[in-house]
């Protein structure tokens, strides 16, 4: 195994045949993705698409307790609705290379994934959890709604209902859960999270990597990812247009102010 640390907020391990583990490294706010990861992280999978070495990549996060906590509140708090919609277009972005590069991605969700941290592990081939996971779309608790393709990728996993169950509620689902709604093709124990998940992705690895690549993008075309990823700056644009509401400004303010946050509801025309 080899340790790459060529960005600020990412690490990079390799294992052979050719895996590469993307980690993300932000401990202090639980891997949160401010701006500047999602940028290394974009660079990063540009760089594993082009580098003929690489069969397949796995994203994860650094320490024990959290995948991605989800966007960055402190940076996102005081963004503008242009701002805002400039940042979902980032985290699209990173969530289109995640689902239509030419390497499989698997998602190894290690704690908490929250918010974009469920976007991040949707727009992987698939997801694999330790018995620690968390997921959840928390976003309207925050006055806000998910920005980085929850709307659009969240039912291909789950069904429409569920999708808008979690959606609406911000109820987060622990790894059993996650595994009987399918969100999860499988869930490990913590012990073993890392070694098992290895295991899978080096028997992927040891397939032909030109005829994997050809089945994915035949698959994303069957599926519709491809279409779908048409649609996601209409979720950006609708994300940016919360910003500088009473509510968003509220549900973010009681996130670092640390406190429950209380709501406003509709007002008139809604
Ligand atoms: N953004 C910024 N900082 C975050 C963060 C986030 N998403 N999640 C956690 N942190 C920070 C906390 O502020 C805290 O920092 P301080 O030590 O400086 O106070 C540190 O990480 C540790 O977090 P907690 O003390 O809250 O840890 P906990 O164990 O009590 O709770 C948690 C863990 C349940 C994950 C909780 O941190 C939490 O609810 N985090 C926010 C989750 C969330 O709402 N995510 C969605 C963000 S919005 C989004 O993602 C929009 C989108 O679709 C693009």
């Amino acid at each position: 195994m080899t340790l790459n640390k060529t960005e600020k907020n990412i690490l990079v391990e390799s294992h052979d045949p050719g895996i590469r583990v993307i980690k993300i490294a932000r401990a202090h706010a639980l891997n949160a993705l401010n701006s500047e990861t999602l940028i290394e992280l974009k660079n990063a999978l540009m760089r594993e698409a082009e580098n003929p070495e690489t069969r397949v990549v796995i994203l994860t996060g650094d320490g024990e307790k959290a995948f991605i906590a989800g966007a960055d509140i402190a940076e996102m708090k005081d963004k503008k609705p242009g701002e805002a919609v400039l940042f979902a277009q980032l985290g699209h972005e990173v969530t289109k290379y995640l689902e239509l590069m030419n390497k499989p991605t698997i998602a190894a969700v290690n704690g908490y994934a929250l918010g974009g941290g469920t976007e991040m592990a949707i727009a992987c081939d698939f997801i694999v959890a330790s018995d620690r996971a968390v997921f959840g779309q928390p976003e309207v608790g925050l006055g806000i709604i998910p920005g980085f393709g929850a709307t659009l990728r969240l039912a291909k996993y789950v069904g429409w209902p569920m999708a808008k169950e979690l959606i609406f509620s911000g109820r987060r689902i622990k790894a059993d859960e996650a595994f009987a709604l399918g969100l999860v093709n499988h869930v490990y124990p913590a012990a073993e999270f890392f070694e098992q998940t290895l295991a899978l992705a080096r028997t992927i690895a040891s397939q032909s990597t030109s005829a994997i690549s050809c089945a994915k993008k035949l698959m994303n075309e069957f599926s519709e990812s491809v279409g779908l990823n048409m649609k996601l700056d209409g979720e950006a644009h609708a994300f940016g247009m919360l910003f500088g509401s009473t509510d968003q400004r509220e549900g973010m303010g009681a996130f670092i102010d640390k406190r429950k946050p209380s709501f406003q509801g509709l007002s008139k025309g809604e």
